[in-house]
Parts: structure tokens; sequence; C-alpha cells
């Protein structure tokens, strides 16, 4: 598949297709090393990322379970919240580090980096054969999951890149049509 194929048919593959199996570290390192290309202002590398994977997602899932019931929902939500992190055999949580007051770089381009480190993530998945999800949901957002996975200050937890073995090809969603999003500017 072409590059430009594999981009304009790139589709996310979620938990209910993939098959469970394990992924090994060197796939995840071809993962890592396509994050590493992202486009980047000031080349300050503004992310990291920190793996899940294996009974560490079962430590992750009563974290989850215990922020839903801080949050104040009920035990069945937070049960239901203490599975997510099963539902793939590796969760990759993309971490934007934000150097404040760069001269160049303002917060949010350091984001948008750190957002494209994920996304070559999603992208590569699929060009060698894994797959992958970007979710985030309220567990990205709450404090008690933020402590416990040590996002510090300047940083934001963007979501968990949710990575397994397809059970089969996926084609993406119908896609919406550029039309509607690009204009020209003539002056
Ligand atoms: C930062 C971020 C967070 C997301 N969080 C969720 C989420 O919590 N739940 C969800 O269903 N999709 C979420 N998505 C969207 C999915 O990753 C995916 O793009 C969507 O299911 C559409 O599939 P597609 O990527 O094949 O178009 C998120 C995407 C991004 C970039």
């Amino acid at each position: 598949m072409s590059a430009y194929d594999l981009v304009a048919k790139r589709a996310s593959i979620g938990p209910k297709l993939q098959t469970g199996d394990d992924v090994s570290d060197a796939e995840l390192e071809k993962l890592y090393e396509a994050a590493m290309t992202a486009p980047d202002h000031g080349n300050l590398n503004p992310f990291r990322f920190t793996v899940i994977r294996g009974a560490a997602r079962e430590k992750l899932g009563d974290v989850f379970a215990e922020a839903a019931l801080k949050r104040g929902e009920d035990q069945a939500a937070a049960d239901i919240a203490r599975t997510k992190p099963m539902r793939s055999p590796v969760l990759i949580a993309v971490i934007a580090t934000v150097t404040p007051d760069h001269p160049k770089a303002p917060p949010i381009e350091q984001v948008l980096t750190a957002g494209m480190a994920g996304y070559n993530m999603v992208l590569a998945a699929q060009a060698t054969g894994l797959a992958a999800i970007w979710l985030s949901g309220p567990p990205a957002y709450d404090a008690h999951v933020l402590a416990s996975l040590g996002v510090g200050e300047n940083e934001q937890l963007l979501g968990f890149v949710y990575v397994g073995r397809p059970k089969r090809d996926v084609s993406g969603p119908r896609r919406a049509d550029w039309r509607k999003h690009v204009s020209e500017w003539t002056g």
C-alpha cells in the first residue's frame, strides 16, 4: 500500500475488532519511532508516552473505577470503567509535556505536536499490520487518573492509544466531503 493510500484509507480499529493477542516490543518500537517524526517547532519533543500492558492494565482499571466513584458515579458505572483498559493488550498514554513560556513555540503548538506524535503511532500501527484506536473519555481528564499515572503540572494527558491485532481488514467510515472544508483566499 502506498503512503498516500495508507492515509487516505486510514481507519481506527477499536477493541471490538481486535483479537486480544499480545503485541511484541519490536512491533511497539516501530510505533515509537514513528511518533518521533512528528513536526515539532523548536525541536522540543513535547511529549512522552506511558505504556500500560499485562497486569498493569488491571491496576489502571482499578484507578478508572476509583476515579468514577470519586466523580460520583455509581458502582455499576465504576465496574464498567474498571474493564476499559482490559480491552486491548497494550495501552499507550499520550502525554503532552508543555514548556509554558517557550520563545518560539506557544503551548498550543506543543500540544499539536504531541497529538501528531500520537497520530503517527495510530498510523504506524495500521502500516505495520496492527490495530489501534485513540480513546480518551472521562478518565483522560480525571484528576485521580492523572495523579496515578504521574501526569505533572504543565503536562496534559491526551488519551490512550489502544493497540492490538486486527481481527480482519477494516475499511474506514465514509468521510465528510473535503469541499466543505476547503476554501481559497484570493486577497
Ligand atoms: C484525542 C482523541 C480522543 C478520542 N477519544 C475518543 C473516545 O473517547 N471515544 C471514541 O469513541 N472515540 C474517540 N476518538 C475518536 C477515535 O479515535 C476514532 O477517530 C473514531 O472512532 C473514528 O474512527 P476513524 O479514526 O477510523 O475515523 C478520539 C480521537 C482523538 C484524536
